[in-house]
């Protein structure tokens, strides 16, 4: 079925709708009227947001005692965003603008989370939302949200770095507009990440730990932490440390890699777009690139949720699995941002796959026999 784009009555106002607080808190009014100055936005831009950003950056005092040497460890937990991820970010630039330029419908190829906030951002705006996927290779919550955000999803036999192919071609050729993070809106957008994490620590923190992909977000970071640094909202710069799934590890390997395999199938990506902007941010920050394996993400995965009762999906925890792994370079009594760029709920099969616990059941609803499974 193919799903008719919408028409925004001229009456409905894109724009956050000013809520007059009750006490003396704020409402937040989302990430572009937040930082309004530091983004590329002008009185004419649609403001299209669902209220993203904002979000916590949590103190995780098991990992910081793992690590040790006094190390205060936080991670940015952005799988709290409308969408679950840190996409949405991108998306409110990017849906916003190309409301502004006049377009009627967008694509992105996608391991599933850009296809979730493209898909949600175009609808309100009124646009239609194409989505490539590699077939078989997303996560089940994410082709749920993109499905029923009413996108037109496609399938292809192919990996992301494939549908990305596809997709520039498509924008080349054809009246869409491109919303993966070779658009420079999406990493404006993104680039709010860092001016949050400085607005609660008051500082740059010294280590960024973040998974790379396609490269748009360490690219964002640096991007955000650069602009705050020039303005004296800061008064240091992190070291980029950017961590990729071993079997999807190019900027490792130092060149593409033909057939990306890991089970954190939002970062199976064999070549990154951004590859240029992720190695100077690298090299500028003296930073570094790391590879992790699925057992190291796996063990971050669990120990996030078992242990800080932090729930995000797979790849978001190849920042945590890194650090742990180079957890002697941190220099003593220093502050680490992990980046949680995705919400666990993106991928159930894979917590209750990779869970050490299972559910005890054939259970009769009897005070005995429950206070006996118990071990009472
Ligand atoms: N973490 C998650 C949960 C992601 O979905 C992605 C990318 C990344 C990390 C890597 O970020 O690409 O900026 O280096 N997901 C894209 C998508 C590719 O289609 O949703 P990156």
């Amino acid at each position: 079925m193919t799903v008719q784009p919408l028409t925004s009555p001229s009456s409905v106002s894109h724009a956050a709708t000013v809520i007059t607080p009750s006490s003396d808190v704020k409402p937040w009014a989302g990430l572009i009227e937040t930082y309004r100055p530091y983004l590329p936005v002008s009185e004419k831009t649609p403001v299209v947001t669902l209220l993203e950003g904002n979000t916590p950056l949590i103190p995780v005092p098991y990992i910081s005692q793992q690590v040790g040497k006094g190390v205060k460890v936080f991670v940015k937990y952005d799988g709290l965003n409308p969408t679950g991820s840190f996409k949405d970010r991108g998306m409110t630039m990017a849906i916003s603008k190309a409301k502004e330029d006049g377009a009627k419908a967008v694509i992105c190829a996608s391991t599933g989370n850009t296809s979730a906030a493209a898909a949600a951002y175009a609808r309100r705006a009124g646009m239609r939302a194409f989505v490539i996927i590699p077939d078989g290779y997303v996560a089940l919550g994410k082709l749920a949200q993109a499905l029923l955000y009413g996108a037109e999803v496609i399938a292809v036999e192919g990996n992301f770095d494939d549908a990305l192919t596809v997709v520039k071609q498509m924008a080349e050729n054809y009246p869409v507009t491109l919303v993966n993070s070779v658009n420079p809106y999406r990493l404006e957008g993104q680039k709010t990440a860092a001016f949050e994490v400085v607005d609660v620590l008051g500082n740059a923190p010294d280590w960024l730990c973040i998974p790379v992909g396609n490269a748009g977000n360490i690219s964002a970071y640096w991007m955000g932490f650069c602009q705050y640094h020039s303005l004296g909202k800061t008064d240091k710069l992190p070291k980029m440390m950017g961590f990729q799934a071993a079997g999807a590890a190019p900027f490792i390997a130092g060149q593409p890699v033909a057939k990306p395999e890991t089970l954190a199938t939002a970062i199976r990506i064999g070549n990154p777009a951004n590859w240029d902007k992720a190695w100077g941010a690298k090299d500028a920050s003296q930073g570094e690139f790391n590879a992790v394996t699925d057992e190291e993400i796996l063990k971050a995965y669990r120990l996030l949720a078992a242990h800080e009762g932090v729930f995000c999906e797979p790849a978001s925890a190849a920042s945590v699995a890194g650090l742990l792994k180079v957890k002697e370079q941190v220099p003593a009594e220093s502050t680490v941002v992990c980046v949680l760029t995705g919400n666990g709920l993106k991928d159930p099969d894979c917590a209750i796959e990779h869970s050490n616990n299972q559910v005890i059941s054939g259970i009769q609803p009897e005070l005995s026999k429950v206070a006996q499974v118990m071990g009472f």
